[in-house]
């Protein structure tokens, strides 16, 4: 080893002990007849000292001549050292430096390694190998690291096992865009990067696996935000044998482990809310449970008194923002422009201020009395000091204005902690939905999720009114994950096939493997999916999940270090046989 120790492991107790260490130069400090230099590597940092007079001339001079990041071997007897910084776990003791090496020097690197960088987004991205040498950075990689050997140790213990399925699948019409990928050897044809393992993960239920799990990588081509990347990784699981309960409290379970063993929190029972219920209260099927503010509608209280914009809406709902009655012109007039964003799409924001001494002040005082006012308060459970906001419009697109409302309030109140854990299991999806542009109805969660057998009769009728046995668990307004009990009748499968549109030619083409194999004797199974990014960004307290993997994609899907997706050469397209557009290839 180039080593005897790690830069975090001297103490006192080592005082006296000749040690080698090798890292990377953190600082030189060169105070005339003294020279320090702070050596860092994952494990910590240890200060070294060179003194003239002491140390041999040579070592330093060559210590004179290192610059920051140059990765170096000394050789030294640990002593205690004078100033003493109670910081750092090697505070105590510094390195009386005998020998030293440069192993390899480095160019000034483009920013500081440090906790504080001076590096913007796009510089670290592309040097991302030494963005990744920053504390900052890799602890996220060490939680997610932590949480997958928890993750592990936890399903193991339930008897489940771990089992990979293919990269190279099949492009399929539902869900997200795949990523696709040429066949050389089968010209023409594609193999598809997977979604999500669903249907292996079904098939190994045909087989008797019982119980299965794979952290794995999945696919999707879809718009990146925050919270998305066109690879990332899911816990993924699936269960034979189980109603939604087991699998519901199985997963709690891993959940509340995860909790218990990264973060040393006793979480207590998850509450759950039907997505009907969701929508109500929140507006927003992955309702924050951080604060309240929940919707009232009132469209009794508010319709027929004269206010135009009211009496023609679908449906008129407001929120009361606790404390907020005193706030200034300016301070609505924000709020009205936030809603107004095109992103938002609200038409406009109706204000009233309930204030302390039991009067309102509205921007619609015209068409409500005082009397009206107090009906809508006790509908928005508003109390004196609170300020009342109310949308109208469509239905679906001013819950959706208001759930944004809501969590902008929620922003600007404080209420929105990160160290504070809000779980909450939604239950009751509906089975499918109504697609407008294509005139048709698609899966909810995917099309392989039962209907609740009490809706099956509805399938024919009314199919937006199924509710199917999926459920989604929500964690401070992130769906972290969503799972169903699924089809394991080829009858109903082809039934629902058919529901989303597909001729049975078509569902042979895609699934008829899935189809085939619920002829062989399929055990009724269920199962979930994490979005293990987003669990490791929520326990690490980050807005991006970018943070938590080691070489991400930027909001546009490039890799901006290795200068991916580029272009190939025509030989290459040309074995795939894929044909060049002109002035496309070099
Ligand atoms: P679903 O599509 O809901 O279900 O995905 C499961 C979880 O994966 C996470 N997730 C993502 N994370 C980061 N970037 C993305 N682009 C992204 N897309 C999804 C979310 C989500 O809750 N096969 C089913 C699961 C099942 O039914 O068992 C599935 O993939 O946290």
């Amino acid at each position: 080893m180039l080593r005897t120790h790690t830069c975090g492991e001297l103490r006192p107790a080592h005082i006296g002990q000749l040690v080698t260490l090798s890292g990377w130069v953190q600082t030189i400090r060169d105070k005339g007849g003294l020279v320090w230099i702070d050596l860092r590597d994952r494990y910590g940092l240890t200060q070294l000292i060179m003194q003239e007079g002491v140390t041999d001339p040579a070592v330093l001079a060559a210590a004179r001549t290192l610059g920051r990041e140059f990765v170096v071997q000394t050789s030294g007897q640990v002593i205690e050292r004078q100033a003493k910084n109670d910081k750092i776990p090697t505070g105590h003791i510094e390195v009386r430096v005998a020998q030293l090496t440069v192993l390899n020097p480095a160019k000034l690197p483009p920013f500081l390694i440090d906790d504080e960088t001076d590096g913007g987004d796009d510089l670290r991205m592309r040097y991302r190998y030494l963005d990744l040498r920053r504390n900052v950075v890799r602890h996220n990689l060490e939680l997610r690291h932590r949480m997958a050997k928890a993750t592990r140790d936890y399903l193991d213990g339930q008897r489940f096992i771990e089992v990979e399925t293919p990269v190279l699948i099949k492009s399929t019409p539902e869900g997200a865009r795949d990523f696709v990928v040429p066949s050389r050897m089968n010209p023409g044809q594609f193999y598809a990067l997977p979604q999500s393992p669903q249907t292996f993960k079904q098939l190994l239920m045909v087989s008797g696996f019982d119980r299965y799990f794979q952290i794995v990588k999945c696919f999707r081509d879809e718009d990146l935000r925050a919270d998305r990347q066109p690879e990332f990784t899911q816990i993924d699981c699936e269960m034979s044998f189980v109603t939604q309960e087991d699998i519901l409290n199985t997963f709690e379970g891993l959940v509340k482990y995860l909790f218990k063993t990264i973060k040393g929190l006793e979480m207590s029972d998850f509450p759950r809310m039907t997505y009907a219920d969701a929508m109500r209260l929140y507006g927003n099927d992955k309702p924050d449970l951080r604060f309240g503010m929940t919707f009232g509608e009132l469209n009794a209280l508010a319709q027929g008194k004269g206010f135009s914009v009211f009496d023609s809406a679908e449906l008129v709902v407001g929120i009361a923002a606790p404390g907020c009655a005193e706030y200034t012109r300016k301070q609505i007039d924000e709020l009205t422009e936030f809603v107004k964003r095109p992103q938002i799409g609200a038409k406009g924001l109706v204000y009233v201020q309930y204030k302390t001494d039991g009067t309102f002040k509205s921007s619609v005082d015209k068409f409500y009395s005082p009397e009206d006012l107090l009906q809508w308060a006790v509908q928005l459970n508003a109390q004196p000091g609170d300020l009342m906001l109310v949308l109208a419009g469509p239905a679906g697109a001013t819950r959706k204005a208001l759930s944004e409302l809501r969590l902008e309030m929620g922003n600007r109140l404080g209420l929105r902690d990160k160290n504070v854990y809000k779980p909450l299991w939604v239950l009751d999806f509906p089975l499918v939905e109504w697609g407008e542009e294509e005139s048709r109805w698609f899966a909810m969660h995917h099309p392989f999720t039962s209907p609740k057998p009490e809706d099956v009769p509805l399938l024919a009728t009314d199919p937006g009114a199924v509710r199917a046995n999926a459920y989604d668990l929500v964690l401070n307004g992130v769906e972290v994950g969503g799972g169903s009990i699924r089809i394991h009748n080829r009858e109903v499968q082809a039934q629902m096939f058919r529901l989303l549109g597909f001729t049975d030619e078509e569902a042979r083409y895609q699934f008829g493997f899935l189809l085939d194999a619920f002829e062989y004797g399929a055990p009724p199974h269920g199962g979930i999916a994490f979005g293990f990014d987003r669990l490791c960004s929520l326990f690490g307290g980050a807005e991006t999940i970018r943070d938590f993997i080691a070489f991400p994609k930027n909001n546009s899907g490039r890799d901006v270090m290795i200068d991916s997706p580029s272009l190939i050469n025509p030989k290459q397209l040309d074995e795939l046989n894929i044909a060049v557009k002109p002035g496309v290839a070099q």
